[in-house]
């Protein structure tokens, strides 16, 4: 049996005046989590969402929250983070801590950990903590806004990833995050990536059932 493509639209996009009816419409439509871009204006230059409005849209759906911090300090917040109800969450390469102690934060209030890669980093830089992590998200727009150009690089930085955890044996997901349409979350997918996170496609398209069925006609060979 082909294995299922993860769909994790990103609320980046999202109607935020109405947040909670959103991700309602997500779990109805059909997404298998709910992505959530926490940025700090730091370590990006866009502000989103703190601890708080991750609290006030849990009980909205029982997707999965996976947070994708763009932060400068990642360690400082992963404790409130984790008590607003996320389910995986995912920290920069680039961030200013300790990978392996924030790894060690995560896993300690029992859910998983990820790690993210931007578009200049080299899969080499972080192939020794794939073992440990449940998540590796490739960025394929620099981090920061929704709505950028997928970078066309990334395919081989997925290429890389794919046959180092075959060669591993593990089973690490691959993520790809930005510019994701069906075109490119194909190539993205046939490179090897598990999920494709979505902002602008799914969630400023008319119909998110429609949108995520698209999606879902994409599979690994
Ligand atoms: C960008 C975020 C993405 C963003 C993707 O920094 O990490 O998750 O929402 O948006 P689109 O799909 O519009 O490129
Ligand atoms: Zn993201």
């Amino acid at each position: 049996m082909k294995k299922k493509v993860i769909i994790a639209p990103s609320i980046l996009a999202a109607d935020l005046g109405n947040l909670r009816s959103e991700v309602k419409r997500l779990d109805k439509a059909g997404a298998d989590c709910i992505h959530i871009d926490i940025m700090d204006g730091k370590f990006v230059k866009n502000i989103t969402f703190g601890p708080t409005v991750v609290s006030s849209i849990r009980d909205s759906t029982y997707l999965p929250f996976e947070l994708h911090l763009m932060i400068e300090r990642p360690d400082l917040y992963i404790d409130k983070f984790a008590q607003a109800g996320s389910d995986l969450i995912t920290v920069h390469y680039e961030s200013n801590h300790n990978i392996s102690k924030t790894i060690g934060m995560i896993r300690s209030h029992k859910i998983k950990a990820g790690i993210a890669i931007s578009p200049e980093t080299s899969f080499q830089k972080v192939s020794h903590f794939i073992p440990d992590v449940s998540q590796l998200l490739v960025m394929s727009v620099h981090p920061g806004f929704g709505g950028q150009k997928f970078i066309k690089e990334s395919i081989n930085k997925i290429k890389e990833a794919s046959s180092f955890r075959k060669r591993n044996n593990l089973d690490t997901i691959i993520a790809v995050d930005g510019g994701i349409t069906l075109e490119t979350g194909k190539e993205a997918v046939a490179a090897g990536a598990d999920e494709l996170i979505a902002g602008t496609a799914i969630l400023k398209s008319k119909n998110f059932k429609d949108t995520i069925q698209k999606f879902r006609s994409i599979t690994h060979d």
